[in-house]
């Protein structure tokens, strides 16, 4: 099989690269080999950066190309066999059609308020002026609120000794999977998927594993016992669905899928977040203009407002495009032979769309390493330009939800405080498991108070 120009060294040598320093190696190869190249890691992989190219994958994806399961079962230990993630064709479909409708329109509305509730919860702890020695961590506050949103939405509830436990337990899982290149490399070789103890990486997360296990289906056996056709949270719609032979999803389908919308739900909108706090507060000129855009509102914070505030917006879009949580697409398939920037690829040839390199372009992003949220407001790009939620069959379910989510988070504390840096030096991506975060820790103390929070709490129930 011909494949597009990439690094000859040893498969062993990039996949180190690969999972320790995934940006600049990419990027690395994107000077040398330009919009696709491929790398081998445990397999041959082609990595595309080209918008017109990942226009072609992206929007035939169920013809010339197809979104496979195989490569996905690297989330299988976290996310089990039934996942929307580790599924493929009309099952991929069928569960597509059942979990989108709950993160789009009318729902979205009853979120908001939760949302604003438990970003309100959460900041009533920071004190103001506090020592610089006891700062606010950003990453772990933000990863409270998005995962108690989460859980709301899947559970209808995130206060409860079940969910508190839930929230503990699942937090630790995910940190687990952080910041060692050790631990990253176990997801890409299952052979290392040893339990060996409690105290090794592999033997914790089982352990987690475990715990987290027994309380979802512990909350769908009292579910089941306890019926009741008026709740409108995911675990009911799914409960209430039935497969083409009118079978209802088994308890292990339910976990899983729960699983998923728990874990795909949480950490990214939390790391995006903590991104958007840095780069918010690290330029003067862009807090500056974020804060007129919001006191110019009065206290007038409803949903429609808070979505369509232009800056806010730019503000988001610039987080998610300078270092995209997500920088890969989950990978594709070539079913049929087809050309792809000027190469002939055979059936079988898997493909990766590098949201990362493509959100570095010079040629769509002028000065691509700079921040800067007025991009979005001088130009239109297109969804194969700026791609943070992926595109095509598998583009993310909880792209409005996750965005709506950031605007409201932000406009909520930035209305409310005036926050400050403490982490001063320059902070820079790094590979936290399969998505990217910051590679040092953001601290925040709180200077002062800005507004009235219960004004802020009251408006936002005009939503
Ligand atoms: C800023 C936050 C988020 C980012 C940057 C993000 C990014 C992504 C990306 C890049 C993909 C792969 C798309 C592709 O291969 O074309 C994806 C898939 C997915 N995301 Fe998100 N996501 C975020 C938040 C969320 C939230 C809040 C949820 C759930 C409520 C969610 C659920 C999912 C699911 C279930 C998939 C798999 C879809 C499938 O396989 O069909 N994500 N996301």
């Amino acid at each position: 099989m011909t494949l597009p120009n990439g690094p000859q060294t040893p498969a062993v040598v990039q996949m180190l690269q690969w999972v320790a320093t995934p940006m600049s190696f990419m990027e690395d190869c994107a000077k040398r080999y330009g919009d696709i190249f491929s790398l081998q890691l445990n397999m041959p992989l082609v990595l595309v950066s080209n918008p017109q190219a990942l226009q072609q994958i992206l929007t035939s994806d169920t013809k010339e190309f197809a979104a496979p399961s195989d490569l996905n079962s690297m989330f299988e230990p976290m996310l089990g066999k039934n996942s929307v993630i580790t599924v493929s064709g009309e099952i991929h479909k069928r569960q597509r059609q059942l979990l989108t409708p709950p993160f789009h329109g009318e729902r979205m509305h009853n979120y908001a308020q939760t949302i604003s509730n438990i970003t309100q919860e959460v900041i009533q702890s920071w004190q103001v002026n506090q020592s610089i020695n006891q700062p606010v961590c950003i990453r772990s506050a933000m990863q409270s609120i998005t995962l108690r949103v989460i859980m709301q939405a899947v559970f209808g509830l995130y206060n409860g000794a079940r969910a508190v436990e839930l929230e503990r337990v699942l937090s630790l899982m995910m940190d687990a999977g952080g910041n060692s290149p050790l631990r990253t490399l176990l997801l890409y070789y299952p052979v290392l998927q040893r339990d060996l103890g409690k105290l090794t990486p592999w033997g914790t997360f089982l352990r987690r594993r475990e715990i987290v296990d027994k309380l979802i289906y512990a909350e769908i056996a009292e579910r089941r016992e306890n019926a009741n056709p008026s709740r409108t949270d995911i675990l009911s719609l799914l409960m209430a669905a039935r497969d083409v032979n009118g079978e209802p999803m088994s308890d292990v389908e339910l976990r899983d899928e729960l699983l998923t919308l728990l874990t795909a739900g949480h950490e990214t909108t939390a790391t995006a977040l903590t991104w958007a706090f840095y780069w918010i507060h690290k330029i003067p000129n862009v807090r500056e203009k974020l804060i007129a855009e919001l006191d110019s509102l009065g206290d007038e914070l409803d949903l429609n407002t808070i979505n369509k505030l232009p800056y806010l917006g730019a503000v988001c879009n610039e987080t998610l495009r300078i270092y995209p949580v997500g920088m890969l697409t989950f990978p594709r398939e070539v079913k049929e032979p087809v050309n792809l920037c000027g190469y002939d690829l055979e059936p079988g040839t898997y493909i990766l769309g590098s949201i990362y390199l493509t959100h570095q372009r010079e040629d769509i992003y002028p000065e691509p390493k700079q921040f800067k949220p007025e991009r979005f407001l001088q130009r239109q790009f297109s969804p194969y330009e700026f791609l943070p939620f992926g595109g095509g069959v598998r583009r993310c379910i909880g792209n409005a939800f996750a965005m709506l989510e950031m605007k409201i988070v932000l406009a909520t504390i930035m209305k409310q405080l005036e926050l400050e840096l403490v982490t001063t030096k320059d902070v820079r991506p790094r590979r936290r498991g399969l998505v990217t975060g910051p590679n040092q820790i953001i601290n925040m103390v709180v200077k002062g108070l800005r507004g009235s929070t219960e004004v802020l709490t009251k408006s936002v129930t005009n939503v």
